[in-house]
């Protein structure tokens, strides 16, 4: 249909400009808050949320990733918007894939949750640079993070596109959609602390301009104590019982509870027991909490050259409910499920007002809530750390084990006690289901191209290479005369070369010389080593490799990286002659990346040769079929040294399975206050073998990976693995709270369940024992009492099944073994 008027299409032109430029309809509040809630549509609840961020998965992921956010109890998914992800060149603005985030909110809302969306546009999140663009640093006269005109400029443009944004799609709540919550800022509060006046007008306009946004939804801004009203102040951390907000009739909110922590290049892989989040959790609520969220539910991975640092690993699995995989962690997953239950029977009581508080002993104390309409809720505390207690309570007798809260949604039943975990605990194994045949290509060890470019002295990094690619060659030329006493006796001059970071390899007359690497706490770097020079002119080539920008610190965005000098030798006839000042070359990043040799097109531009022996900055390309099934997918590294990987010409990320993780790991003991050096593994193996491929990267045949290896390994070793159930444990007590229907008081005798993932069955039940068994998951043995029929309830209903469970009672295994004795359950079935 043909338009009538000539002046109709002009008449769209100017609405649709119209619409751009000018900001929505103002809202009309429907989220509001008050000293024990926040409150939506009038109803006063309490909010458990979880954060997913949208870009360390793929869009395919996410509504499976939702729903189990969705099953295992949240209200609330939590995210932070990544400004780098979205305007990557100012101006130009990207929203797709990874970076959908109106889908991703959309999604959120289809499986009816809402959303907390943390605009900051700081994000810190061990995300590049914190989340800000790096043209922003080169924005004339800008200071990020302070009463700075470009940089206020810069934050308010973003946030409000981002604000507009959302109203128009109408997802605000009271448009109908699921934002119930927004964050300005991320913990500006400690760096406010030591900045003075120019921070604290800084964080007074940031609170003032996001108010003025209107979006009809609270503000928050997190470790921030003098938040202005009406932003609400909130804490992060691994506990939050200590914290009240700055103003009476402001709700307790939890914007971060820390569920583990994240992996650094070189450390070792933080664990967090779900016994201690459990307590920490329920602590913060008995004391009058209204709001908590997990950081992370599903952590995911820093796929690309999105990972911050500088040596945050590409993992960000973070210990999370939900592994980087998007399978679920037991028993995190399910003993936190069990926890949100119990919340939210209290939820009536909880928020009628504040708890009375009665010491129960020592270190026990009990809080009770009830509600003007006759609801009691209590939680029963021991903080104890090592001993169980009992503990009399309304005339009843409550036993708590150490370093654990109860709940008691009537003040009578305990149906959850943090630190009796009932569910299965899972064990994961990765299963090698093919190797790669492939070929190579060695790129230069020296800078020639066409774009090199020559200055006097050392240039600092990122200014030259603005972050486009992590490598960037220093390479100058020094003469050596006949004369050297080095060169009759072989005491070779020592190079000294320091480097504001993160890693760097010295080529000398392009031989690999030695290479160097900064860590997660001293990003900077001394190299030094024998320098093998002749007479005559020498190539001394330094390959200088960011390994992400820093996320966090005080003015983050002035740091340095790269060769900034001192460069030194020592031990020629005349001592000691100095680098720094001399003639430098630069070029931008690898010859293969000039090339694109990750991707389809660039890797048919060259030949591609057989594979020889290990060495360094090299090239490989294989070609391979998509494994069967639809278990999660990770290349095994292990056999590398330092590099990036990519799959049809997607990022998987930084590998670097040649750094081994340094610290302490050992036993893990729940009690006890947690932090994040407590429970680690992998000490002195690499910090991260698996990178996760998603799935939807792949086809059915004909995918290429391309490996970008810096230091030398061993290829023939990588392969592809799937992640799966290996083993299903679990270990309960047959006085294990539980419940079937709150509303019906309908308790049933604890059961235990098993399960699967999705296309595995149960093939064998390797260990069984109704008693009073020993030992963990993987090494469960009978201890005196046990019961001969232990294993028949298993064989008969989880043998072939993806699921299955069972009743804990002595009926099922043939009678009371050894009555008088409270027993146990443990089990382990073997999932194939
Ligand atoms: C918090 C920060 C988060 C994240 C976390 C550590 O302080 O707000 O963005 O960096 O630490 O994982």
């Amino acid at each position: 249909m043909g338009s009538s008027s000539p002046r109709a299409p002009l008449l769209l032109l100017f609405v649709a400009l119209a619409a751009l430029l000018s900001p929505p309809a103002p809202a009309t509040a429907s989220v509001a808050y008050d000293h024990r809630a926040v409150i939506i549509d009038g109803q006063r609840r309490i909010l458990i949320s979880g954060s997913i961020h949208y870009p360390r998965s793929v869009p395919e992921m996410w509504p499976d990733l939702i729903r189990k956010a969705k099953d295992g109890g949240l209200d609330v998914i939590q995210t932070y918007v990544f400004w780098n992800g979205h305007e990557p060149s100012q101006g130009q603005y990207y929203f797709e894939d990874r970076y959908d985030l109106v889908k991703f909110i959309k999604l959120v809302q289809e499986a009816g949750l809402y959303v907390n969306l943390r605009i900051g546009p700081y994000a810190c999140a061990e995300w590049n640079f914190g989340g800000f663009p790096v043209w922003l640093k080169y924005v004339p006269g800008i200071s990020f993070r302070t009463d700075n005109e470009p940089f206020k400029w810069a934050m308010q443009n973003f946030t409000q596109k981002i604000v507009w944004m959302m109203k128009s799609e109408s997802l605000f709540q009271w448009q109908g959609g699921p934002i119930i919550l927004s964050q300005i800022e991320n913990e500006f509060g400690p760096l406010e602390w030591d900045q003075g006046d120019p921070a604290k007008a800084y964080s007074a306009w940031a609170a003032k301009m996001a108010v003025d946004l209107d979006t009809g939804v609270p503000w928050v801004m997190c470790k921030q104590d003098d938040a202005p009203d009406p932003v609400i102040n909130t804490w992060n951390g691994f506990y939050g019982d200590w914290f009240s907000p700055n103003q009476p009739y402001k709700p307790t909110m939890w914007t971060e509870v820390w569920t583990g922590w994240f992996t650094g290049f070189g450390g070792p892989v933080p664990h967090r027991p779900v016994e201690d989040l459990a307590f920490a959790v329920a602590k913060f609520i008995q004391k009058g909490g209204s709001y908590f969220n997990y950081y992370m539910y599903h952590g995911g991975t820093n796929f690309g050259r999105t990972a911050g640092g500088p040596f945050i690993a590409t993992s960000y699995d973070y210990d999370a409910p939900i592994d980087e995989f998007g399978l679920l962690r037991q028993p995190k997953w399910s003993h936190l499920k069990d926890l949100h239950k119990a919340i939210k029977l209290c939820e009536p009581a909880l928020v009628s007002g504040d708890p009375i508080v009665t010491s129960l002993g020592n270190s026990q104390e009990s809080h009770v809530y009830r509600s003007n309409s006759g609801e009691c809720a209590a939680f029963l505390a021991n903080y104890d750390t090592v001993s169980f207690v009992k503990v009399a309570f309304n005339g009843m007798h409550y036993n708590l084990p150490p370093w654990s809260i109860s709940i008691l949604p009537d003040c009578k039943t305990t149906i959850f006690n943090t630190a009796r975990v009932g569910v299965q605990t899972t064990q994961m194994k990765m299963e090698s289901v093919g190797e790669f045949s492939w070929v190579s290509y060695n790129d230069d060890t020296d800078t020639y191209a066409d774009d090199s470019f020559t200055t006097v002295g050392l240039l600092e990094q990122v200014n030259v290479t603005r972050d486009n690619t992590d490598y960037l060659w220093y390479t100058t030329y020094v003469d050596i005369g006949q004369d050297e006493q080095f060169l009759q006796n072989g005491n070779y001059p020592v190079l000294t070369v320091l480097s504001a970071g993160h890693s760097l390899h010295v080529f000398i007359n392009r031989q690999l010389s030695g290479t160097a690497y900064g860590s997660l706490e001293e990003p900077r770097l001394t190299y030094s080593g024998n320098a093998k020079l002749w007479a005559g002119s020498n190539t001394i080539s330094i390959l200088s490799v960011s390994v992400g920008l820093p996320n966090i610190g005080e003015h983050f965005e002035t740091w340095n990286a790269g060769v900034l000098g001192p460069v030194t030798l020592n031990g020629l006839n005349e001592g000691r002659r100095d680098l720094t000042w001399q003639k430098w070359s630069y070029q931008i990043g690898l010859k293969g990346e000039a090339l694109g040799l990750h991707s389809l097109s660039g890797s048919s531009s060259i030949e591609w040769g057989e594979t020889s022996a290990s060495q360094p900055l090299t090239w490989y390309k294989a070609f391979f079929n998509e494994p069967e099934g639809n278990l999660p997918l990770a290349i095994d590294m292990n056999s590398m040294g330092k590099g990036q990987v990519w799959i049809n010409g997607q990022s998987i990320g930084r590998y670097w399975p040649g750094y081994k993780a340094f610290g302490t790991c050992g036993d893990c003991d729940y009690r006890g206050n947690y932090d994040e050096t407590k429970c680690q593994t992998n000490c002195g193996g690499a910090s991260q073998r698996w990178y996760h491929v998603p799935r939807s990267w792949l086809k059915p045949t004909g995918n290429m990976v391309v490996v970008l290896e810096e230091w030398g390994g061993d290829p023939t070793g990588i392969s592809m693995v799937t992640r799966s159930t290996g083993r299903a444990c679990a270990d309960v007590s047959e006085w294990q709270p539980a419940m079937k229907n709150w509303h019906t008081k309908d308790y049933e005798r604890s059961r235990i369940h098993l399960s699967c993932d999705p296309g595995q069955k149960m093939t064998a039940i390797n260990f069984a024992s109704f008693g009073t068994p020993n030992g963990e998951c993987g090494s469960f043995s009978e201890g005196k009492c046990h019961s001969h029929e232990s294993y028949d309830p298993f064989e008969k209903k989880c043998i072939g099944q993806q699921s299955c469970a069972v009743t804990i009672v002595p009926e099922v295994f043939g009678g009371d073994p050894c009555p008088g004795t409270m027993k146990r359950i443990a089990v382990e079935a073997v999932c194939e």
